[in-house]
């Protein structure tokens, strides 16, 4: 039998969500806002949720934080963190080295918030070139970046194989601002 979608979804009351007898929860406004270190245990919280097993352990997560905190901005509903972008600069060059937004929060154009506000930054703090990584798979990720301008960074379409280790590929590109 083929399930009702409101059991694929696997919420038991998505189809009275659907009738309006339980509208959705509103979701809460979102502040863009730099961070500090009493945020640390929140953004890695959020960091496991969003990357789970390749998240940031959080020695490393407090070492970017140490380097990089200028260009470290998360998104706050007042409550929990719902988003974070986090690049690094080299010789006038910056690498946007982490992005990504609770799983419940998608679709908002929080994600897209968060590359402008990073590349407001970088750009304020004279970098001229931006580069990234992408998993040549991650289509929502490949079409944020695509959209924001960013292009493979080498005419061959940018793929490097086994990037980030054995059969770890990724997908280099590049925006010049
Ligand atoms: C990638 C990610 C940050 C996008 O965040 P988001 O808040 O959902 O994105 P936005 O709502 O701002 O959408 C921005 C653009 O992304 C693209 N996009 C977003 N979701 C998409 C989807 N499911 N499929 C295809 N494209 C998608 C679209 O181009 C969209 O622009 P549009 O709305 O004008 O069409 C989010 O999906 C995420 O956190 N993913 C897990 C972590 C991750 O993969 N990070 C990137 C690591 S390199």
């Amino acid at each position: 039998m083929t399930a009702h979608p409101a059991e694929r979804s696997g919420d038991p009351f998505a189809s009275l969500t659907g009738q309006g007898l339980f509208p959705p929860a509103r979701k809460r406004p979102v502040r863009m806002r730099g961070v500090t270190e009493a945020d640390l245990p929140e953004l890695h919280r959020l960091d496991r949720e969003v990357f789970q097993e390749v998240a940031y352990p959080y020695f490393m997560l407090r070492q970017l934080f140490d380097m990089y905190a200028d260009h470290l901005f998360v998104l706050d509903d007042g409550e929990a963190l719902q988003g974070y972008v986090l690049a690094g600069t080299v010789l006038g060059t910056g690498w946007v080295l982490g992005l990504g937004v609770a799983r419940e929060r998608r679709g908002e154009g929080l994600g897209r918030r968060l590359m402008l506000e990073i590349l407001r930054q970088l750009r304020n703090d004279g970098v001229r070139e931006v580069r990234l990584t992408v998993d040549p798979t991650n289509a929502a990720a490949i079409a944020l970046y695509k959209s924001s301008g960013f292009a493979p960074a080498a005419a061959d379409g940018g793929l490097r194989r086994n990037y980030f280790g054995p059969g770890e590929h990724r997908l280099v590109l590049e925006l010049s601002l």
